[in-house]
């Protein structure tokens, strides 16, 4: 069985890792709507072959509305807050965004029958794990209201599955990053905090230099290590995942969503400056608050499970196409 045909509802789908998911759907066959209030998002991002409503996804009646014109064969929900810091400073903002909004919507996935549900969910629900690679099942200890936001919906999901039958992929993303390869979308949320997006704007001159948050960690060069995972791939293990619920019936997933390799931040840096073929203005500074020194996922589970390959797992690649993206964003802004 394939997605092609399928009506799928994208949340968020005007925002990063929504408006790829997007294009990977259409590029599957699928028919998508999306529905996004644009806070963050553009709607210039949803690509024209999707239906487009404006709204939140808190807004019961009008998701109601939403869901009443056609049947859908599956949500993929990405509309919500993803700043760390800032859901330490406004915590109820990110219990309202990313818990409240999913509990609505998975209310009316269940008043609507909609058969299948993808969550957008994070492996900041790890906190600061003492393994180097992180299974599914290391303890989840959030260290943020970003990570408890997400983990307290993983939570909602596995009540609402076992009442209501809905079944669910909850995927625990690590450190995205990239941008299509065809140029189509990429990440264009303003005042990013993400260390490749800011590297590229650093090459580029858009910020006179970069910073290194942290230079004593107990790693090999002394910077932090993550998990980079390009977007497409991140996508295309969505696609494989609704793909794997619709032909396990009664199943559901928690998936690690990252490559099983990290890089340090020195390396990311050294391969900016070398796809860029420019040099960085690099500062050194303190540890970032909450940050772990390494964190990088354990994919065994993702590769046993999923008929899925990453067709982007070189670190390069993934900043070349971050680099397009903010060319072609430099040029479109004028
Ligand atoms: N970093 C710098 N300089 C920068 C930006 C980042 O040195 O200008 C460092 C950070 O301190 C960190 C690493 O680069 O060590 C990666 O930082 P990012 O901000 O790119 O990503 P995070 O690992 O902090 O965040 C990611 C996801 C979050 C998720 C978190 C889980 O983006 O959504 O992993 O730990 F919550």
């Amino acid at each position: 069985m394939t997605i092609e045909h399928k009506h799928i509802l994208v949340t968020g789908g005007a925002g990063y890792i929504g408006s790829h998911a997007v294009w990977a759907l259409i590029d599957a066959g699928a028919h998508v709507t999306v529905v996004d209030n644009l806070t963050t998002g553009h709607r210039w991002a949803v690509p024209g072959q999707a239906d487009f409503f404006e709204g939140d996804v808190g807004d019961a009646g009008f998701m109601n509305d939403v869901l009443s014109k056609q049947g859908f064969d599956g949500v993929m929900h990405f509309a919500g807050s993803v700043v760390v810091p800032e859901s330490v400073e406004n915590p109820l903002k990110y219990y309202r965004n990313n818990t409240v909004v999913t509990r609505n919507l998975l209310e009316c996935a269940v008043t609507h029958a909609v058969p299948y549900f993808i969550f957008s969910s994070t492996a900041a629900v790890y906190g600061v794990p003492d393994v180097t690679q992180v299974g599914e099942d290391t303890p989840k200890s959030p260290i943020n209201p970003y990570g408890m936001s997400k983990l307290m919906s993983e939570a909602m999901l596995a009540d609402v599955s076992k009442a209501h039958g809905l079944n669910y992929a909850a995927l625990r993303y690590f450190n995205v990053s990239g941008a299509d390869p065809q140029g189509r979308t990429g990440q264009s949320t303003d005042g990013a905090t993400h260390l490749i997006k800011v590297a590229c704007e650093a090459a580029l001159g858009k910020r006179d230099g970069i910073s290194i948050f942290g230079t004593d960690y107990s790693t090999q060069d002394h910077t932090a290590v993550r998990d980079y995972i390009h977007v497409s791939d991140l996508v295309s293990a969505h696609v494989a995942a609704l793909v794997y619920l619709i032909n396990h019936p009664g199943e559901n997933l928690t998936l690690n969503l990252g490559y099983g390799r990290g890089f340090s931040v020195r390396e990311v840096l050294d391969a900016v400056e070398k796809v860029a073929d420019t040099s960085l203005n690099i500062r050194e500074e303190g540890r970032r608050a909450g940050d772990p020194a390494e964190l990088v996922s354990d994919v065994k589970r993702l590769h046993e499970t999923l008929d899925w390959q990453a067709q982007n797992d070189d670190l390069e690649k993934i900043i070349a196409n971050a680099l397009s993206w903010e060319e072609h964003l430099s040029k479109r802004n004028g």
